[in-house]
């Protein structure tokens, strides 16, 4: 089991509150639907232990978490925002982060991020700098940021809601192609992506998870 959930609760200032009564996953593709402000990116930064809040019991890979040892969970979960956030580099240094804090040499830096981009038909891109290439772009690169260093689980919101079609489709054939080494939660709009990528469809509304479509 990757993540294996009881009674997760967390709630803002605002008064919203998000309760999971349970959820199971299992190396897979798991897909979230639900209306905007049901809370599906708060549920995936729980997931990705940037956002703690209180549960019955929370294990991510059989192990019941250590709320005082919470970064190096992160190290092993990449959340993707729905909008890019990119560095003021260039698009090399942007993907080469998360491999550079993980001390990968510069070998080995190069090797990866040359093939990430080209997975995300980027490869032009690299020498740019990100605030020089659209918003369509960015998001290939945050994507290709988030797969880089082969995470054990990859929390993607909207993944494709900014993208053409063409770009669209091939992000879902990387997600379906990565899938046998890593875990992926989807949150999307779209019905028939969640159904053509994923074994387990999830919906939620006003801060619960429902039930499976
Ligand atoms: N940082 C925040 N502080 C207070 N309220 C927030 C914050 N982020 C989101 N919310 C509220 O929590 C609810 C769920 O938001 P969100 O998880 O972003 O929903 P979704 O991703 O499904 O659209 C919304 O009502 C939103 O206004
Ligand atoms: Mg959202």
């Amino acid at each position: 089991m990757v993540y294996q959930i009881s009674k997760l609760q967390f709630s803002y200032d605002s008064g919203f509150t998000l309760f999971v009564d349970e959820f199971l996953m299992q190396n897979s593709i798991v897909g979230i639907t639900g209306p905007s402000g049901s809370g599906k990116t708060t549920f995936l930064l729980n997931l990705a232990f940037l956002y703690t809040g209180k549960w019955e019991s929370f294990k991510f890979m059989g192990k019941e978490i250590d709320v005082d040892d919470l970064s190096s969970l992160r190290k092993r979960v990449t959340y993707v925002p729905q909008h890019p956030i990119l560095f003021r580099r260039t698009v090399f240094e942007n993907i080469a982060y998360p491999l550079k804090v993980r001390r990968f040499s510069h070998e080995q830096i190069r090797k990866k991020v040359y093939s990430i981009a080209e997975n995300f038909r980027i490869q032009d891109l690299l020498n740019k700098k990100a605030w020089q290439i659209s918003g369509g772009q960015a998001k290939r690169v945050c994507l290709a940021r988030g797969f880089v260093f082969e995470p054990d689980v990859v929390l993607l919101d909207e993944p494709t809601s900014d993208l053409d079609e063409d770009s669209g489709k091939l992000i879902e054939q990387f997600i379906l192609d990565v899938s046998s080494r890593t875990s992926i939660v989807v949150v999307s709009h779209d019905k028939q992506q969640l159904c053509r990528l994923c074994s387990n469809i999830l919906y939620m509304e006003k801060g619960r998870l429902l039930h499976t479509l």
